[in-house]
């Protein structure tokens, strides 16, 4: 045996040859398995596609880096989901491309911080992170509140989701830029909106009527994150068909 384990080690092909069957084997044995089951996402209720306000705030999250410092999934171990809620599902990002789970979190898991604070306090962390947490070592993003939102080609962000699966119908990339601009205008009829994005949140979101900015457009993305997953009615272990 080990004499013949010898004419492995002395002939790099033959080892090469012999450790890809090897790690082959090993893969096939973890993928197989996963043909045989319908698909790996939860069946849940209330996941919808990003509004067009909340899909701009998403990229300029993106743009920013954010998920350089904060995470977006919450494990299923008991610390995380007493501090965080209910751990992540894998429908919560079924419409995320790219999605946003991080690998590192020097600041706190972001999954679910929708709801958790005001608008105000939000836009007052962003511009100046120590003037609320004195601790914080989280950059500032004032120049957010001063920058217009580009959100002419908005439509065509809508569109190319489409064809990577997002079921945005033709109403939605027809209205789009309307859309947007309706949920960041109070008084607006918003009942189209709505009906669109059921729990879009409306209103304006950086306390600067004016104009709409990219802070309004990142305030309305972060105060969605994990709020629309109806956790009452969800079926531990049940699988969309
Ligand atoms: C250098 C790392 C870093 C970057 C980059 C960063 N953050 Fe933070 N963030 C932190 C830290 C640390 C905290 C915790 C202290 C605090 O609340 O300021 C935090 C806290 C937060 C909170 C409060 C979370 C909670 O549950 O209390 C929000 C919201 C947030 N960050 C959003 C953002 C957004 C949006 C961006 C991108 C525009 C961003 N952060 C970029 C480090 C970072």
């Amino acid at each position: 045996m080990a004499y013949r384990h010898e004419i492995v080690e002395k002939n790099s092909i033959l080892m090469v040859v012999l450790v890809l069957i090897t790690v082959a084997i090993g893969g096939l044995v973890e993928i197989v398995p996963l043909f045989t089951i319908e698909t790996t996402i939860e069946r849940v209720q209330g996941m919808r596609p990003y509004s067009p306000l909340e899909l701009a705030g998403r990229n300029i999250y993106i743009r920013e880096g954010c998920y350089v410092c904060h995470s977006q999934q919450i494990r299923p171990l008991r610390d995380e989901v007493e501090r965080y809620g209910h751990y992540s599902l894998a429908a919560e990002s079924m419409y995320d491309h790219p999605f946003q789970w991080g690998s590192k979190r020097t600041g706190p898991d972001l999954a679910r911080v929708g709801g958790k604070y005001s608008n105000e306090w939000h836009v007052e962390h962003l511009k100046d992170p120590r003037a609320v947490v004195s601790e914080s070592i989280m950059p500032p993003y004032a120049f957010l509140a001063d920058r217009p939102l580009q959100y002419a080609d908005i439509a065509d962000h809508l569109k190319a989701l489409r064809v990577t699966g997002v079921p945005y119908s033709d109403a939605m990339i027809q209205n789009a830029k309307v859309d947007l601009e309706t949920q960041t205008t109070p008084d607006a009829d918003t009942d189209a909106v709505i009906g669109r994005y059921p729990k879009a949140r409306l209103g304006d979101f950086d306390g600067n009527l004016e104009k709409i900015t990219e802070m309004d457009a990142l305030v309305a993305y972060l105060q969605m994150l994990g709020t629309l997953v109806e956790f009452d009615k969800v079926q531990p272990g049940s699988l969309r068909q």
